[in-house]
């Protein structure tokens, strides 16, 4: 049995309990607020982080999923406060959200340490809310678990089921080739997005939330369960009640997480097929614990892990499939002899516990081991002269002529002049070209955005190709697919030999070999490294300064540099 705390003990006692003038002012603006000691008085305080924003559709429904939370909260005998934090909407944020998620996570993180808190639930789902609220809270240093906001209904279009973001470059790929009329185009936009939660395929937000269960940092089964399925609301309220008990038996992440626990979460993200994305924030999320996940970790998981989710973009299922096929423990429940089954999880059990009666219900969504989708996981991590430090490719997710293929570079140096370019009637390409963007990093664009899926030429289209090589230093949306080698780092903004690749250069991809290579020789490489300079920065002021700063490359997790704390938190504020 672990030693429950005292009440003296709860931190917030440091705020309401003492007999001096400072606790008298806090005590009497809780009472402000019509609360009395009956409500605070020997009861863990916890902070539900709500990043509900009326311009992010993922989270519109997290204003009722708060209250959920606080029901479960109180019937434990604890104290919800409801503490609103930025919302990072994927659909309307320019240049891309990926640039704010480490202000969410630093947001998070103060929020939670300045307060009197005693533990926190945090409430996310779009995109990078997921690994920036997990960050801020494991710096935070309290127990916490994450309530992810689930996904949405399928999209519907006719008789075709649609799957968020990965339909929408299908057919756009199709008006653009004069396939699909304008109507029909009108159409699947009325019924892509059907109802409130996140990408509904297996994006970054459902690989995220995936890889958060299985770290252990939600309730079992949570990360499944559509947003509009009344389960959710009940999942929620159990969090609540959990999370008081998580207080009173100091049951906390940031003591509990293991780096076995962060090898588990990438054996889920090769099993469900998982965004390329993860890789990054992963990385970062591990560092938040004290851990370093070099990519050689990936690969070295992803060649050992079967792909056992179809689900879209690399499949054809989606979430709400997934999720009565058994959702996400049955399908840890086929891969646990590849688990570190030990871990422990925020309802105290550890994840073999968690997940040893789970059963599959469809197995055409959800693969035995003896029916594979394929060997290996779906994502490869390759290295080579034009990414010393790595980059990133689906290969489950694009046409297998590309595993291994050399070709002709035809060089974009920079998002402005791909769109300047693309449809030029004259552009030298073929369906064998290599398509090269430039100055899409963490950096270079900045903050990385989802460029990496490059928009194919209108000519190759019309033609019938659907897939071309791609290569960029930028990410690519999870719910995108193709023959896209992405996160090249270091970066061409700030010298990687990526920046010294010429129109016309062949590159070699040997997805087998994890090579990607520049066939340019040395003594060349050495000359245009000489004669290259770094494009002066439009901006640098205020948050973007901050971030051009201090943001590492993709392969150390895009974190900022001074976020790093080694797993060690900051000491509490002093209370005076
Ligand atoms: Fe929010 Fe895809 S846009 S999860």
């Amino acid at each position: 049995m672990p030693t429950r705390l005292a009440p003296e003990e709860l931190r917030s006692f440091r705020w309401f309990g003492p007999n001096d003038l400072r606790s008298f002012g806090q005590r009497s603006r809780l009472r402000q607020m019509g609360l009395g000691p009956e409500d605070w008085k020997g009861k863990p305080v916890i902070a539900i982080l709500n990043t509900w924003s009326e311009i992010n559709p993922c989270h519109l429904h997290f204003k009722i999923l708060a209250e959920n939370v606080k029901k479960g909260v109180l019937q434990a005998g604890g104290m919800p406060v409801e503490i609103p934090c930025m919302s990072l909407s994927e659909n309307f944020m320019k240049p891309t959200t990926m640039l704010y998620r480490n202000l969410l996570a630093m947001e998070a993180e103060e929020n939670l340490r300045c307060h009197p808190i005693d533990g926190a639930i945090l409430l996310g789902a779009c995109d990078k809310t997921t690994p920036a609220l997990i960050m801020g809270a494991l710096s935070a240093a309290l127990p916490f678990i994450f309530v992810p906001g689930g996904p949405m209904l399928r999209g519907q279009w006719r008789d075709q089921t649609l799957g968020s973001g990965s339909d929408a470059w299908k057919y756009w790929a199709e008006k653009r080739a004069g396939n699909l009329t304008e109507d029909e185009w009108c159409e699947i936009e009325d019924g892509i997005a059907r109802s409130h939660g996140h990408c509904m395929t297996m994006g970054t937000a459902s690989t995220m939330t995936a890889i958060t269960e299985t770290l252990g940092l939600t309730l079992p089964g949570a990360s499944s369960i559509p947003a509009s399925d009344a389960r959710h609301w009940r999942m929620a309220a159990s969090s609540g009640r959990q999370i008081v008990e998580n207080v009173w038996n100091d049951l906390n992440p940031s003591r509990f997480l293991k780096k076995e626990a962060f090898e588990n979460a990438i054996v889920a993200d090769m099993a469900v097929g998982g965004s390329t994305n993860a890789i990054v924030h992963l990385i970062a999320m591990a560092g938040r614990a004290g851990f370093k996940l070099p990519l050689s970790d990936f690969d070295t998981i992803s060649r050992k892990t079967p792909r056992l989710a179809d689900l879209r973009p690399a499949g054809r299922f989606l979430m709400e499939d997934f999720y009565f096929a058994g959702g996400l423990p049955a399908l840890l429940n086929q891969v646990t002899d590849l688990l570190h089954g030990e871990c422990l999880t925020v309802n105290g059990k550890t994840l073999l516990e968690n997940v040893s009666d789970a059963q599959i219900w469809n197995k055409e969504v959800i693969r035995t081991r003896d029916n594979v989708l394929s060997a290996e996981g779906g994502t490869a991590v390759l290295h080579g002269n034009i990414c010393p430090n790595g980059a990133v490719i689906k290969h489950s997710a694009m046409e297998p002529r590309f595993l291994k293929h050399t070709g002709k570079a035809v060089v974009f140096k920079d998002y402005e002049e791909l769109a300047k370019r693309l449809d030029d009637p004259d552009l030298d390409i073929t369906a064998d070209s290599i398509m090269v963007l430039q100055s899409a990093g963490p950096v270079g664009a900045p903050g990385m955005p989802e460029w990496g899926m490059l928009p194919l030429p209108k000519k190759l289209l019309e033609a019938g190709i659907r897939d071309v090589l791609r290569m960029s230093d930028a990410r690519m949306s999870g719910t995108s697919y193709g023959a896209c080698v992405l996160h090249i780092a270091p970066e061409s903004a700030i010298g990687g030999p990526f920046a010294l690749v010429q129109e016309g250069d062949l590159i070699t991809l040997d997805v087998e070999a994890r090579s990607l290579t520049l066939e340019v020789s040395d003594e060349e490489l050495a000359k245009r490294k000489a004669l290259w300079k770094a494009a002066p920065r439009p901006v640098d002021r205020g948050y973007l300064h901050l971030f051009l700063n201090e943001v590492t490359q993709a392969d150390e997790g895009c974190d900022f540099r001074f976020l790093h704390n080694n797993g060690k938190p900051m000491p509490e504020p002093k209370i005076h």
